[in-house]
């Protein structure tokens, strides 16, 4: 969620005036900007709430888009996208899940966050259902909500490591759902679903006309040599999938807003019309620093991958040695989302927790109204810095009586 200086909360009460569009109030105060907004006013606060990575973009990356700056490439591209993009894109995705794509069945878009409205509301509507993990990214449900659509939530416990389970989603399929939402690797999580999820959900879902809208934005963040499942390597066509992504987490580029989503050329020509009135195109300097990312080797992605392997690895032993914490392995992302002792709100810890320790984390229950009993860790900050936050986090969690 984009960084801003303005009172959320404010602005939130206001938009209870009658003046505006009911549909606002399906958006909540994230608690993300409420526990970042608090951290603000703290001194020595160590942020384990960070949702971008933390290294620099590449070097050939921040140079193609100086370079297609002072080449003059400051007008609109093509409103699907730059040509180029579209064309270095649909190699990748060919290459890499073995399946022939066309540039037509791509749409750039500004960042995973607008392909993920574009995809939700143009589905959503009165009397439509859509199926959301909870927890899950805290964009989905609100985006529902303002079209009119509703949410059918299917929980994703913590003793499952936060694993979904096909059959639960595919009895929660009626002739009111419209869309299956997949997050994997997920956020808040980190979970990555194996292939036989994948398949059994796409392949029901193709059978029923409904759609499966797969966020992969973090499909390069895989740990332990994993080959990634992606919805694009487990479907017989395109019909019913529309696959997201974007530059932001595995080129550090989140600021450059560059993302897209992958479809039918039926679906991308119905959706090139919606994103013409809805952002019109894309950063185009940015899209070209996208070709220079996708054709620049693998270098950047493999260093910054053995990092957050580290990270998660040393994660994984402090949480186990956290009274309080119950945590697992995470496979993918850079996120972790150990439980509470049972009815213990997340919400309340983590005030607490960020007032007395400095150390600032995010409420379960930001991510759906089941997950209020844990919270989300990010590793997206150095080695040090996670463990001087458990220095502050192990001691403060002795002293708490949950009982
Ligand atoms: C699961 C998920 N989807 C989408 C996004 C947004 O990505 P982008 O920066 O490409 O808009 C994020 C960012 O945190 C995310 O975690």
């Amino acid at each position: 969620m984009a960084d801003t200086e303005i009172d959320l909360d404010l602005d939130f009460d206001d938009s209870q005036d009658p003046i505006w569009n009911p549909a606002l109030l399906a958006i909540p105060m994230p608690g993300i900007r409420r526990m970042v907004n608090l951290a603000a006013t703290l001194d020595d606060v160590i942020h384990l709430s960070i949702g971008q990575p933390d290294m620099p973009a590449p070097a050939h990356v921040v140079d193609a888009a100086t370079e297609a700056l002072q080449a003059g490439q400051t007008g609109y591209t093509m409103d699907a996208g730059l040509p180029e993009l579209l064309e270095a894109l649909a190699e990748y995705y060919a290459e890499r899940y073995h399946r022939p794509l066309d540039p037509e069945n791509f749409l750039i878009t500004t960042g995973a966050t607008e392909a993920i409205y574009l995809a939700l509301t143009a589905l959503s509507a009165p009397g439509r259902e859509i199926i959301l993990p909870d927890p899950s990214f805290m964009l989905y449900a609100p985006l529902i909500r303002m079209q009119g659509g509703s949410v059918y939530n299917v929980p994703l416990r913590q003793e499952n490591r936060y694993q979904l389970d096909p059959d639960e989603v595919i009895a929660a399929m009626d002739r009111n759902t419209a869309a299956v939402v997949l997050n994997s690797p997920s956020n808040p999580t980190g979970t990555v679903y194996p292939r036989e999820t994948v398949e059994a959900i796409v392949e029901e879902a193709a059978y029923r006309n409904i759609h499966v809208i797969s966020d992969e934005v973090y499909d390069h963040l895989i740990y332990d040599g994993k080959t990634y499942p992606s919805v694009l390597g487990c479907c017989s066509d395109l019909d019913h999938v529309m696959v997201i992504s974007s530059f932001s987490k595995t080129y550090s580029m989140a600021g450059m807003r560059v993302g897209w989503l992958v479809a039918s050329q039926g679906a991308i020509r119905k959706l090139r019309r919606y994103h013409m009135f809805t952002t019109t195109v894309a950063n185009t300097p940015c899209q070209w620093a996208g070709v220079a990312a996708l054709r620049g080797g693998s270098e950047f992605v493999d260093s910054m991958l053995e990092e957050y392997s580290r990270r998660r690895d040393r994660l994984v032993e402090l949480v186990a040695q956290t009274p309080g914490l119950r945590g697992y392995r995470p496979e993918g992302a850079f996120y972790m989302f150990p439980s509470l002792p049972e009815g213990v709100d997340g919400n309340d810890v983590a005030l607490r927790l960020l007032r007395e320790t400095g150390v600032c984390t995010i409420p379960g229950g930001t991510f759906g109204e089941g997950s209020t009993n844990a919270l989300r860790i990010s590793y997206s900050t150095s080695i040090d810095r996670i463990e001087e936050a458990f220095e502050r986090i192990i001691p403060w969690m002795e002293k708490q009586d949950f009982t």
